[in-house]
């Protein structure tokens, strides 16, 4: 199975720098990479127009369609190319009140309109801290027993203490080797009785502050499907540098 490597460009990207970074960006490891980018929504058409890879969402509306000022539709979503879309994002849950039901309702909206969900969870530094990592983990990855195929949703492990844009000190902190492997595993458990041996089939992202540094071991570990990158992901070199961290 090759693995997933998904560009988050959060909104922290110009339309000219994303034309830039398309226009410049080859998969290094195309027979063994997979390769998604999430732009800014109004990017989406004009970058998915020129592009050969997937383009995904950041984020989708609740609301199936009518009078609800600035928000996007999964079949808007749809209708303009999109495949994949992440919801639960930690950003979002915490500057936007994304609650579980919430995202439970926007997995169903992207199903319906036939967009595979990219599910973000992750514990924060507090529940880290109190202990409450799995109880958490449990509780954000419950909603998957909602749906019935479940299994064709893309999971991505974000612990929130190591994702950049929470990190205000200078010391920045990242999920070791070995705390990615535990997690990893522990999660696939987690997964395999609530859902079954469906859960066999699901791909276990990780994501926080990945690098072309901190990547080198663990992207290679078969507990890993892939990454999803932030900061990392705005440049064409140290995205690819991360793909080529590959064996
Ligand atoms: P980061 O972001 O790589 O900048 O930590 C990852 C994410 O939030 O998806």
């Amino acid at each position: 199975m090759k693995k997933l490597f998904i560009a988050n460009w959060k909104a922290a990207i110009t339309a000219n720098e994303a034309q830039r970074f398309m226009a410049a960006f080859k998969n290094p490891r195309p027979s063994a990479a997979e390769v998604f980018i999430a732009p800014p929504a109004i990017m989406i058409t004009s970058l998915g127009a020129k592009s050969s890879l997937p383009i995904a969402a950041q984020d989708v509306s609740v609301f199936e369609n009518g009078a609800f000022t600035g928000e996007i539709t999964a079949q808007a979503l749809a209708e303009a190319g999109v495949k994949y879309c992440l919801v639960g994002h930690s950003e979002r849950r915490i500057y936007f009140g994304e609650t579980d039901a919430r995202i439970a309702l926007k997995i169903q909206r992207l199903q319906a309109g036939g967009i595979t969900p990219i599910l973000c969870f992750g514990e924060t530094e507090l529940e880290r801290k109190t202990k409450k990592t799995l109880a958490v983990i449990r509780r954000q990855l419950s909603i998957l027993k909602r749906f019935k195929d479940a299994h064709n949703i893309i999971l991505a492990y974000e612990p929130v203490w190591a994702i950049s844009s929470f990190q205000k000190t200078k010391v920045k902190k990242s999920a070791s080797d070995i705390e990615i492997e535990a997690m990893h595993t522990l999660i696939k458990g987690i997964l395999a009785k609530m859902l079954g041996s469906q859960s066999a089939k699901m791909k276990l992202l990780y994501g926080g502050s990945v690098n072309p540094e901190n990547s080198k071991n663990f992207i290679n570990f078969e507990s890993v499907d892939g990454v999803l990158v932030g900061a990392a992901s705005l440049k064409t070199d140290s995205f690819s540098a991360i793909i080529k961290n590959l064996k």
